[in-house]
């Protein structure tokens, strides 16, 4: 389902879409007729996003940005509301993974992974919110992970992505009385740099990872982030304003 081409385009921030999921969030906003901030750590990572988004004929920018970083986070929104219009629509997409076991997770690990991929989304909730706020309209979804139901060597990820269905929940009810719904979308196995890294750091190909890894998915595949993008897309649409507080897994089967 495609959403209806904005008539009044909304601004939308995407975080951590130079590449992957994020990408293609910030892609399939522009075709739906949004405008797009996109967030990552530097700028020129985000040229290509940039130059995609404009082809489609929306207005897009790049601006760089560590989503653990408060100020560094003030600073990008106020740019996207002064460059592009004030934000309605958030997506925290924005993540890390460094697969550790309890005993290897070093208080660094632990801290970068809960930083940003949990505080991060606080953060840009929190920055965004007034300008949600004021327009009585947003959107606002969080990146989740099938990982946070648990598996071997993802203590610091699976805290921080279960912590992120938490704080989805509580905004839900704090900020629907300003007509923002939050939802989160949870993924299984998606092809992109952050599971390649993964292959490469356990010593196998990607390919035969991912031949592994479909052994256990119903549908018989791997996900690609255009598929996430799809479901971004559904709670983003205004006609989802009824949807709020929601975990959706995507995962090609019945995971969560
Ligand atoms: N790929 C998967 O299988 C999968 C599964 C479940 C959930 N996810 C989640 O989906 C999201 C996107 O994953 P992906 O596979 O596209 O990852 P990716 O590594 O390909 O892309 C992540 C992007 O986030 C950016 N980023 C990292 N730290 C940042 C920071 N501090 N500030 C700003 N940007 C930062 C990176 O530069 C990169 O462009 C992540 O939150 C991830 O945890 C991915």
């Amino acid at each position: 389902m495609n959403a209806e081409r904005e008539v009044a385009p909304r601004v939308a921030i995407v975080t951590g879409a130079a590449r992957g999921i994020g990408a293609a969030v910030a892609l399939r906003l522009a075709a739906d007729g949004l405008h797009v901030a996109v967030l990552d750590l530097n700028e020129s990572s985000c040229a290509e996003t940039v130059a995609a988004i404009e082809f489609l004929g929306s207005r897009a920018i790049a601006v760089a940005v560590d989503v653990a970083n408060e100020a560094a986070i003030h600073d990008a929104v106020k740019q996207v509301a002064e460059r592009l219009g004030p934000p309605t629509v958030l997506v925290n997409n924005a993540g890390l993974l460094r697969e550790r076991t309890l005993a290897k997770t070093a208080l660094e690990d632990w801290d970068l992974m809960l930083n940003v991929n949990l505080r991060g989304a606080f953060l840009m909730s929190r920055a965004v919110a007034p300008h949600q706020r004021q327009a009585q309209h947003g959107r606002i979804v969080n990146l989740s992970s099938t990982g946070a139901l648990g598996a071997v060597g993802l203590a610091a990820y699976s805290a921080a992505k279960a912590g992120l269905q938490g704080l989805t929940k509580t905004l839900a009810i704090e900020l629907g009385r300003y007509g923002t719904t939050v939802n989160a979308v949870a993924p299984g196995f998606v092809a992109s740099a952050m599971t390649a890294g993964v292959a490469e750091r356990v010593g196998v190909s990607f390919e035969e990872m991912q031949q592994s890894i479909v052994k256990d998915v119903p549908v018989g595949r791997v996900g690609h982030p255009e598929d996430i993008a799809h479901a971004v897309a559904f709670f983003v649409d205004r006609r989802s304003s009824y949807v709020s507080g929601q975990v959706l897994y995507v995962a090609g089967g019945p995971k969560g």
